[in-house]
């Protein structure tokens, strides 16, 4: 199938199948002008290195509630924010976040570009790639685990991780679309996360299960493979 194609059926899905998160703009409330706030984006893809979103949920309400703006974050002791991040794990995350927080509110908001969001202190390739997509709906390539297994099946790659990175990556640059490509990203996001899991991938209901190379060859559930460490 074309790229066009496959990224249209995971948009098309998404649209019945999007996860509800507190930080998330509805396809539906999208589509009617709603716009995603880089703040909240910035602060869920933050949380959600490293913690799952059944953790994050109640941690992202608690902060968004206590500090409703990155000015307010900017502002904040940094004694209450270790105190609010305890439980999360990664306190160089806190402190990074608190770093961010005050370079952001010093500019007066977030950058809208890539190149903007990843010369803030403590904002990676990844977080950037994905506030650029999510925030601002720039065509950027988000690979975070979820995609790079996706995108092994999608093409049934046997290549082992970590050196099949530059391979996923691009795969995953050559499906991103120029429409939508914040709901997009979400999109492959959350069908690794609910259809394409690494145990007991349900090839059965997955909007892509016609273009899947590993479908049709039964090899899902073993890719991707991974060098033993
Ligand atoms: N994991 C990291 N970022 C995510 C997002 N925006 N949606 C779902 N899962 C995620």
């Amino acid at each position: 199938a074309g790229t066009a194609r496959i990224a249209d059926q995971l948009l098309h899905w998404y649209d019945r199948n999007a996860r509800v998160m507190p930080w998330r703009v509805s396809p539906a409330d999208r589509a009617a002008g709603q716009r995603s706030d880089p703040y909240a984006v910035w602060l869920s893809e933050v949380m959600l290195q490293q913690t799952t979103v059944a953790t994050v949920r109640d941690y992202f309400r608690k902060f968004i509630a206590r500090w409703p703006t990155v000015q307010d974050l900017a502002a904040a002791q940094d004694a209450d924010v270790m105190a609010a991040w305890a439980g999360l794990g990664y306190y160089a995350r806190a402190r990074n976040l608190l770093k961010c927080a005050r370079a952001v509110s010093a500019l007066g908001g977030f950058p809208d570009t890539h190149a903007g969001l990843i010369a803030l202190p403590g904002i990676g390739p990844y977080t950037a790639s994905a506030v650029a997509a999510i925030a601002f709906d720039r065509a950027e390539v988000v690979v975070d685990g979820n995609v790079e297994r996706v995108m092994a099946r999608l093409h049934n790659d046997p290549t082992p991780l970590p050196a099949a990175k530059p391979r996923l990556t691009a795969y995953a640059a050559a499906l991103t679309p120029q429409t939508r490509p914040g709901d997009y990203a979400q999109a492959v996001m959350d069908l690794g996360a609910t259809i394409c899991t690494p145990r007991n991938p349900a090839c059965g209901i997955c909007p892509l299960r016609t273009p899947c190379a590993a479908r049709a060859e039964g090899t899902a559930v073993s890719l991707p493979r991974k060098t033993p460490k």
